[in-house]
């Protein structure tokens, strides 16, 4: 670029630290001072990438950038670690790869496909609630964060694997997955372990080509998908990128807003209340069926507000491809473009009383009025999460289910810390009593 060139080029006003953004607890402040400073728009130099940083707080810019104008724009910095945990899973890849990946994948999402897993997750939540009455019958505190990753670990596993699952766990002497709810870190050494259960999604694939039995769940959905175009189905090696990729994506997820939205509630005993009045009139049984869930609109509201307060991917990025121009700024090419839905989510001009915890924030009278990228937990546009309804349905269940029977009160008085990673987690395990209804 020429020295005149740059000096015609509108340019967000930033910082003169350079700084990397990156989903680590250290950015997570900068984020907070940067839009604190800067406001919507805010330039950060680089240290060691080669490219600007533009971070947005816009939800105009956020619809220009993820909808509008999507082909222009590749998923950004930090994936590079997450293409070695995930090889080219429809997460990180992009083009025209991802899009055959997307179109293959996309039916086993529909509302038909959950409606069927809807029991694989009936049936987590029934063993759950065992577990939890013996808890409250014996007066036992849980630890609802351990809870809540293990159950839901336990619900992707069993919408991709069935009961297959029970032959690994046989065969290894413990269920191999659980590298994920006991191991945190997400370094290199879990990188490495989590890699060498490849062979076992492998073996799960030789095995099924063998056998005559159907399956009713993703990995049977994947083999058979096929592409319309060629007329081809998935290579193995595209297969288990894509089964490692629903775990990870899907597990940690859903574990972090069921953390919070219980939190959240036993901070609010008047909302806990209109939720179990919700499920007492709606819920006959023990357990939601597929039905009952789709009455379920408080619950679902609860879910949203607690996604607005605490979005488990807090942070994501992309890169420019050519040059753009958004909100009246230059965006040239190969700038890095990083978004906050903590922030989005709780920008004053957008929200009312934006740091109350008010499910009522979800009314659909006031989604409506509201601008619609404001809330963006699960992405937008053509890359929007693929598991956004899957996972609504998973923890409507759960709701349904588990306050239908027990009050969960704090067993600790002391505020809950964020630690932001990839996952906005809570800094320490939540503990929480339980008592029956
Ligand atoms: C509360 C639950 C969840 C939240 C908040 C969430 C959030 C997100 C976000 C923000 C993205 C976009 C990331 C980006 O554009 O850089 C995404 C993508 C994705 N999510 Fe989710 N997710 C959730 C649950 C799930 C579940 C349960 C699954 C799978 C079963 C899943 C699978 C995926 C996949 C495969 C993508 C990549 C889609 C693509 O690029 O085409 N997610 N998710």
């Amino acid at each position: 670029m020429t020295s005149t060139q740059a000096q015609t080029l509108n340019l967000p006003a930033g910082p003169d630290t350079p700084y990397d953004l990156n989903t680590t607890d250290e950015s997570f402040p900068k984020v907070a001072d940067y839009i604190a400073e800067y406001g919507d728009f805010c330039l950060i130099k680089p240290v060691t990438r080669a490219n600007n940083t533009i971070l947005i707080n816009d939800p105009d810019a956020v619809k220009a950038i993820l909808v509008k104008n999507h082909e222009n724009y590749k998923k950004g910095p930090g994936f590079e670690r997450v293409k070695m945990l995930l090889g080219n899973g429809i997460i990180v890849s992009d083009g025209a790869f991802w899009r055959k990946q997307r179109r293959m994948i996309q039916p086993a999402f529909s509302r038909k496909c959950i409606d069927g897993l809807a029991q694989k997750m009936q049936k987590a939540n029934q063993d759950w609630l065992a577990k939890w009455q013996e808890k409250a019958d014996n007066n036992e505190l849980i630890n609802l964060t351990a809870d809540m990753s293990e159950l839901s670990l336990e619900i992707i596993l069993r919408c991709l694997f069935s009961d297959d699952l029970d032959k690994l766990t046989q065969q290894e002497g413990q269920n191999p997955f659980d590298v994920l709810t006991q191991d945190l870190a997400r370094d290199i050494q879990f990188v490495m372990k989590f890699r060498a259960l490849q062979s076992l999604v492998q073996q799960l694939i030789n095995e099924r080509r063998e056998s005559s039995k159907r399956y009713d769940d993703f990995l049977e959905a994947f083999m058979q998908a096929v592409d319309k175009d060629s007329g081809e189905g998935m290579s193995d090696k595209e297969i288990i990128d894509e089964v490692m990729t629903m775990i990870i994506a899907g597990h940690e997820t859903g574990a972090t807003t069921l953390n919070w939205a219980w939190y959240l509630l036993a901070l609010h005993p008047e909302e806990e209340k209109k939720l179990h009045d919700e499920v007492d009139s709606n819920v006959a049984g023990d357990i939601p069926t597929f039905a009952e869930v789709a009455t379920l609109q408080f619950t679902q509201q609860v879910l949203e507000e607690t996604l607005r307060l605490y979005p488990p991917v807090w942070l994501y990025s992309r890169t420019a491809i050519a040059d753009d121009t958004i909100g009246g700024y230059n965006i040239p090419a190969g700038t890095n473009i990083f978004f906050a839905p903590y922030f989005i989510h709780r920008h004053p001009q957008h929200w009312d009383k934006p740091e109350e915890f008010n499910p009522d924030h979800f009314l659909p009278d006031e989604v409506k009025k509201r601008h619609k990228f404001a809330f963006i937990p699960f992405s937008a546009g053509p890359r929007r999460c693929i598991g956004d309804y899957f996972s609504i349905v998973e923890m409507q269940i759960h709701l349904g289910t588990m306050a239908q029977q027990f009050k969960l009160e704090l067993a600790e008085q002391e505020a809950v810390e964020i630690d932001p990673q990839v996952n906005l987690r809570s800094k320490t395990n939540i503990m929480m009593k339980l008592t029956r209804r």
